[in-house]
């Protein structure tokens, strides 16, 4: 496996890798890698010919310092689960390679980023906009994976590829789940013991809302699962929303046949968790 922290020295690759016309699928992260990332490497793995991971901590996406500090950083055992995973080669740049000037790409994504996560961490998604589309034209892949675990970031991204006429194939990916139910995150080794056995209420908690949406409305249902995090008061919801799968906008009614997606964020010892599920009948 190859590891590249130069832009140049990517592309020389990439330039090999095209002449002899072979394809690329493309995984970018944060590092932190667990069963969730793996899931979009061993994706790519069976879809292209060559797989390449980036790992880089993005603090244009970090709209709280502290976050960013505490964002856990491990490329040693990152590198030990890529290899077996079947990746090809990895991009760890420093932030002065991807941002040696000032920033002034701009996009407009309309609601799509004043929404759920883009109401509470105001710039996030520029931010996320941003790097994907540098890594983009770094990496130049035929696919890109993407988990459904960041429902919205999905949204954005392919809003960003519209504005920028790429023609990059995007492939969303199912979440990968702890046995318990716990969506996996990087995040998520940041929770104490306790914490981390509480977690589950959450996906518990989506999955009780779907049952309720037989006898009541979205709007209920949504007071329904707010309330209900009560049950525990470690738990603070930011929110919970039931929304229309492609505008990310509150559905009133349920229709079967465009399955609403309802999805949340919640703080737990001071770690914001997020997850969604599919309301589908
Ligand atoms: P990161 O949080 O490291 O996630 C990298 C990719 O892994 C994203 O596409 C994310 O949705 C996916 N992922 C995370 N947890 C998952 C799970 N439990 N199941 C399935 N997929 C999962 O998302 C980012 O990094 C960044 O915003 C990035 C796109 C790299 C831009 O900086």
């Amino acid at each position: 496996m190859k590891l590249f922290t130069a832009k140049n020295e990517l592309g020389a690759y990439i330039s090999e890798i095209r002449n002899q016309g072979r394809s690329i699928g493309f995984v970018p992260t944060m590092g932190a890698l667990h069963q969730g990332h793996v899931s979009l490497i061993k994706k790519a793995r069976q879809e292209n010919d060559i797989v390449v991971c980036s790992i880089f901590v993005n603090p244009l996406q970090f709209n709280n310092t502290e976050d960013l500090k505490k964002y856990p950083r491990t490329l040693t055992e990152d590198l030990t689960i890529l290899e077996p995973a079947g990746c090809d080669a990895v991009f760890y740049p420093k932030v002065g390679e991807m941002y040696p000037d000032e920033v002034t790409e701009k996009y407009t994504f309309n609601h799509l980023d004043k929404v759920m996560e883009g109401k509470f961490r105001p710039g996030h998604f520029d931010g996320v906009a941003v790097v994907v589309n540098r890594l983009f034209n770094m990496v130049l892949p035929h696919r890109a994976y993407f988990g459904l675990k960041d429902y919205q970031q999905i949204a954005i991204v392919k809003s960003m590829m519209l504005q920028t006429g790429s023609t990059v194939e995007l492939v969303p990916c199912p979440i990968i789940r702890e046995v318990d139910g716990l969506a996996m995150s990087s995040r998520n080794v940041r929770l104490s013991p306790e914490a981390r056995n509480l977690a589950p209420f959450i996906y518990q908690t989506l999955q009780w809302g779907k049952q309720q949406l037989g006898t009541a409305s979205p709007a209920e249902v949504t007071k329904k699962v707010i309330d209900r995090f009560k049950l525990h008061p470690e738990f603070e919801p930011e929110y919970f929303e039931i929304v229309d799968s492609e505008t990310l906008l509150p559905v009133e009614t349920f229709d079967s046949s465009n399955p609403p997606m309802a999805c949340i964020a919640v703080w737990l010892d001071q770690v914001r968790l997020i997850d969604n599920l599919v309301y589908e009948a």
